[in-house]
């Protein structure tokens, strides 16, 4: 089954038959809030803004905001509001100082957090009478109000469609399913994917440099090979969700041989090898599991569990 949520690539407001923008509220105006308030703004929503430290919100003001004098005043000066705070301890914090303010509005927390404070939050704020969706910004805050700011939501189908229109001005926005806990669940999967492609490109670059190239030179291989292997994803992809690892290029004990010359030579060139001989761990263990003859994605099963020692 396809469970591939769909993106509405909506960011840029549209013409003549457009209906009116909706009142919309933001509270936590930092660096992100600001920017969520100000594509608010420019879409011609207006646009209502509360935040612990009011002079943040001048700016916005001068361009139109209206600036309630409580958060409680906040949430009730119309039905949506988008919430942007450091983290979920502020957010429980500030929405519980005003616990009578939440009955029949719906809050779209951006907050970043994980999937079990989203939930937790969402059966919190439900008890109160509160229509809530998570969220996760994948962008950052100059990004607000393009196309390319990705904002990923979860919680009840109905509650975002009710609130897309004003949602989309935001950016690229995505609904991916009903578990509060998806978008966050997302956000994480997310970071994993960057901070691997970030990690192989630094172990390749340090090892580089040992010999004088430096990393503007290795970049653009790098990144060719970045794009050529996420070209593989989908295929592989293919080859989880059946759960049949055929070794169709390539069989992970000739890529286990590869990772061995990989710690060799992070070893030899006096590099930071402890990267490699996590992967050459793991790949050791599916090996021993019996996984030899079958393709990479096979590592799946040592990713879905914890490591046994
Ligand atoms: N910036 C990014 O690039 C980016 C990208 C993706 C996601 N996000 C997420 O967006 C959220 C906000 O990030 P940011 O960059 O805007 O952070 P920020 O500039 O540090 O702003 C934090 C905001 O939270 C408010 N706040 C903190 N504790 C509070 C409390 N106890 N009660 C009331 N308000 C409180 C602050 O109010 P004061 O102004 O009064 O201190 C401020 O409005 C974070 O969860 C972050 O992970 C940020």
């Amino acid at each position: 089954m396809n469970n591939a949520p769909e993106i509405n690539n909506s960011a840029a407001p549209s013409s003549a038959a457009a209906p009116t923008p909706a009142p919309v509220t933001v509270i936590g105006l930092g660096l992100m809030g600001q920017a969520l308030a100000g594509a608010f703004l420019r879409a011609g929503h207006p646009t209502t803004v509360w935040n612990r430290t009011a002079a943040k919100a001048d700016r916005l003001v001068a361009d139109g905001a209206h600036l309630a004098p409580t958060a409680a005043d906040a949430l009730t000066a119309g039905p949506l509001t988008i919430i942007c705070l450091t983290d979920y301890d502020a957010v429980r914090e500030l929405l519980g100082a005003s616990e009578d303010a939440l009955d029949g509005r719906t809050l779209v927390n951006l907050t970043s957090g994980d999937s079990a404070q989203a939930r937790e939050t969402a059966r919190w704020a439900g008890k109160r009478g509160a229509r809530y969706l998570d969220g996760a910004i994948m962008a950052v805050p100059p990004a607000i109000g393009t196309a390319d700011a990705v904002i990923l939501h979860s919680g009840p189908a109905a509650d975002f469609a009710a609130h897309e229109p004003a949602l989309a001005a935001l950016g690229t926005v995505t609904h991916l399913g009903e578990d509060h806990g998806l978008a966050a669940l997302y956000d994480v999967a997310g970071l994993a994917m960057m901070w691997s492609v970030l990690n192989a490109w630094l172990q390749g670059t340090a090892l580089l440099r040992t010999v004088g190239v430096d990393a503007a030179t290795y970049a653009p291989f790098a990144r060719q090979i970045a794009a050529g292997v996420a070209e593989w994803l989908p295929g592989y992809a293919e080859q989880i969700d059946s759960g049949s690892f055929p070794a169709e290029v390539s069989a992970l004990e000739t890529d286990a041989r590869a990772m061995a010359h990989m710690v060799e030579e992070s070893e030899a060139a006096g590099v930071n090898a402890e990267l490699p001989k996590l992967i050459q761990a793991m790949a050791a263990r599916a090996i021993a599991a019996g996984h030899g003859a079958e393709q990479y994605p096979v590592l799946i099963e040592e990713f879905s569990r914890p490591r046994a020692d």
